[in-house]
């Protein structure tokens, strides 16, 4: 009787340090999508992405309700090259795709600054295993 308690008590502390070694493995590194940090190559990018583009198209390219996501299928280079992130900053976009209405033209942009951003919306995309 007395044995039979101990060792159920027994197999309590297993369970409990059990689920404390659960708990600690799902703090493992997560992927950089999803708060981890962004690799120097693509920080410009990063940076004139959420200056210009992330109050429509969400931080990390996500969307938002005034724009669609850029890590998106539709966006992928085969879809769209980077020659269509050139227009859209240059001329804007009449609304084709979505519900959203037209996208202006952005003025705060150079070329150069696009393909920075295109260079880390390119690497979002792959990290989503879009490309
Ligand atoms: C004021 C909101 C807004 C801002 C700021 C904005 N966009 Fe957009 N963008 C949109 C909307 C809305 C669409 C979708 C139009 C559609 O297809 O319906 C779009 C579409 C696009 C497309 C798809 C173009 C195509 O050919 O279909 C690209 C690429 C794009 N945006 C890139 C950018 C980049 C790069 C920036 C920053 C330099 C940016 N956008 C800033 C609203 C915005």
């Amino acid at each position: 009787m007395i044995q039979g308690l101990t060792s159920r008590s027994q197999i309590g502390i297993w369970l409990l340090v059990l689920g404390l070694f659960v708990a600690c493995d799902s703090s493992q590194p997560k992927q950089a999508v999803g708060g981890g940090p962004t690799p120097a190559e693509f920080q410009t990018g990063e940076a004139k992405f959420n200056a210009n583009c992330a109050a429509c198209h969400g931080n990390q390219g996500v969307g938002t309700d005034h724009g669609p996501p850029l890590v998106h299928k539709v966006y992928e280079p085969n879809h769209h090259g980077d020659a269509a992130f050139q227009r859209a900053a240059a001329n804007g976009v009449k609304a084709h795709h979505w519900e959203f209405g037209n996208m202006p033209k952005i003025d705060g942009v150079t070329p150069a600054d696009v393909d920075d951003i295109v260079t880390y919306v390119r690497w979002l995309q792959r990290q989503a295993g879009i490309q």
